[in-house]
C-alpha cells in the first residue's frame, strides 16, 4: 500500500510517500521560516498564500523522488486539522482534486494523530503506550490505545510548551522560532546552574502543565538584566529554563507512567512526539526517566518530530488499513481534540484542542 500525504496546517508546507512496510519513498518539507520571520511569528494568510503557491510543485518533487507515478498510489491523505485554517483548505482541496481525478480513496488526518502514530512509522511500537506530545499548539500527555483512540491524562492549563520556548526565546532576544534557537543558546551556557527557575506543578497530583508562571520568571530575570542581554547571560537563562522544562516534563510523565501501570500492567512504551520532542536536553531526560521506570522509552529522528508529511502519509496508512476512509464532503477542522471526552483544562478553555498542532 502506497501513500501520498500533504501537511499545510501551519508553517511547513509538506508532501510524502510512505508504503504501508514503513518505507518513506520521498518526504519533502518547505519552511516557510523566512516568509514569517520579520512579523516574529506565523501570519496565518501569509502561511496559505505560500502553501498554495508551494504545494503543487512540492508534490511533483515527492512523486520524482519516489519513482512512483499517480497510478502506484493507493490513497491521499492531507491533515484536516487542527491548525491554521487557510492552509489547512488549501492542503484538503488539493487532496481531494487528486483523489477525484484519481479515482482514490481520502483521508483527511487528524494532525495531532500524525504526530502521534509517528512512532510506530519509525520504531513499530505496539499499542498501547504513552505519549507526551510537545508542539507549539500542545502540551499533552495521552494514552494511545488503538487508532483513533486515545485518553487523555493531563494538559496545559495555560501555554503548550511550544509556545513557551516561542515566547522565553523571544524575551531572551533570541528571536523566531523559538525552540531550535533556544536550544542553541543554551548549549553555550558557561554557568547554567546560574538562575532558580521556578518548576511549574512539580509535585502536584495529577498530569496538567502550566508554562504561563516559569515564563514571567524569566521575564523578571531579564528586566533585572537590562536589555538587549549579553550572550552570557542569555545562554545562562536559555539553559535554566530548558533544564526546569525537562524537569516539569519528567514530573508530569513519572506521574503518567504510574496510571499508565495500573491501568495496563502488560506495559507499554514512553514515546515522545511533536516540534519540541526534537530537543535533545528534553530526549536525554526522558530517556533517563524511562530506564529508571523500565519503560522502553521512542522518540522520533528529529526530522521526524517537527511537522512533515510523512507522518500524515502514515496515519493515513493506518486508517486506510482500517477502513476508515473520508467523503470529499470532509469539512476542514480548526480545532480537532484527540479525546474528544477530555474536559477542557482549568484556566484556559479549548487548549486540548488548540489551532496549532
Ligand atoms: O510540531 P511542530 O513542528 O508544529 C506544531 O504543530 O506546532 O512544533 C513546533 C514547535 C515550536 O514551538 C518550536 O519552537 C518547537 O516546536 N521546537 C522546539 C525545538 N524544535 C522545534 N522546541 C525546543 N527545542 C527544539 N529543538
Ligand atoms: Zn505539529
Amino acid at each position: 500500500m502506497i501513500v501520498l500525504g500533504i501537511e499545510t496546517s501551519c508553517d511547513e508546507t509538506a508532501a510524502a510517500i510512505v508504503t504501508d512496510a514503513r518505507e518513506i519513498r520521498a518526504d519533502v518539507v518547505l519552511s516557510q521560516l523566512d516568509d514569517h520571520t520579520p512579523y516574529g511569528g506565523v501570519v496565518p494568510e501569509i502561511a496559505a498564500r505560500a502553501h498554495l503557491q508551494h504545494l503543487d510543485g512540492l508534490i511533483r518533487r515527492a512523486m520524482a523522488e519516489s519513482g512512483l507515478g499517480f497510478a502506484d498510489i493507493d490513497a491521499v491523505a492531507a491533515t484536516g486539522g487542527p491548525g491554521l485554517i487557510g492552509g489547512v483548505i488549501v492542503g484538503v482541496m488539493t487532496a481531494k482534486a487528486i483523489a477525484a481525478a484519481r479515482g482514490l480513496p481520502f483521508v483527511a488526518v487528524n494532525h495531532l494523530e500524525g504526530h502521534a502514530l509517528t512512532a510506530r512509522l519509525t520504531d513499530d511500537v505496539p499499542f498501547p503506550y504513552l505519549l507526551l506530545l510537545v508542539s507549539g499548539g500542545h502540551c499533552q500527555l495521552l494514552v494511545v490505545e488503538g487508532v483513533g483512540q486515545y485518553r487523555r491524562l493531563g494538559t496545559t492549563i495555560d501555554d503548550a510548551v511550544g509556545e513557551a520556548f516561542d515566547k522565553t526565546a523571544k524575551l531572551l532576544g533570541l528571536g523566531y522560532p523559538g525552540g531550535p534557537l533556544l536550544e542553541k543558546a543554551a548549549a553555550l551556557a558557561t554557568n547554567p546552574g546560574r538562575f532558580d527557575l521556578p518548576r511549574p506543578m512539580v509535585g502536584r497530583p495529577g498530569c496538567d502543565f502550566s508554562f504561563s508562571g516559569l515564563k514571567t520568571a524569566v521575564r523578571r530575570h531579564v528586566e533585572e538584566l537590562g536589555t538587549p542581554l549579553s550572550a552570557e547571560d542569555q545562554a545562562d537563562l536559555a539553559a535554566a529554563f530548558q533544564a526546569t522544562v525537562a524537569e516539569v516534563m519528567a514530573d508530569r510523565c513519572a506521574r503518567a507512567m504510574r496510571r499508565f501501570k495500573e491501568t495496563h500492567p502488560q506495559g507499554g512504551a514512553l514515546v515522545v512526539a511533536g516540534g519540541v520532542a526534537a530537543n535533545k536536553t528534553l530526549r536525554a531526560r526522558l530517556q533517563k526517566l524511562a530506564d529508571r521506570e523500565a519503560m522502553p522509552f521512542v522518540a522520533p529522528p528529529l526530522r521526524l518530530c517537527t511537522d512533515n508529511a510523512a507522518m500524515i502519509a502514515w496515519a493515513g496508512i493506518e486508517r486506510f488499513r482500517l477502513g476508515q476512509t473520508d467523503s470529499l464532503d470532509f469539512a476542514p477542522r480548526p480545532r480537532w481534540p484527540l479525546d474528544p471526552t477530555a474536559k477542557p483544562a482549568i484556566g484556559k478553555a479549548g487548549v486540548g484542542s488548540g489551532v496549532k498542532a
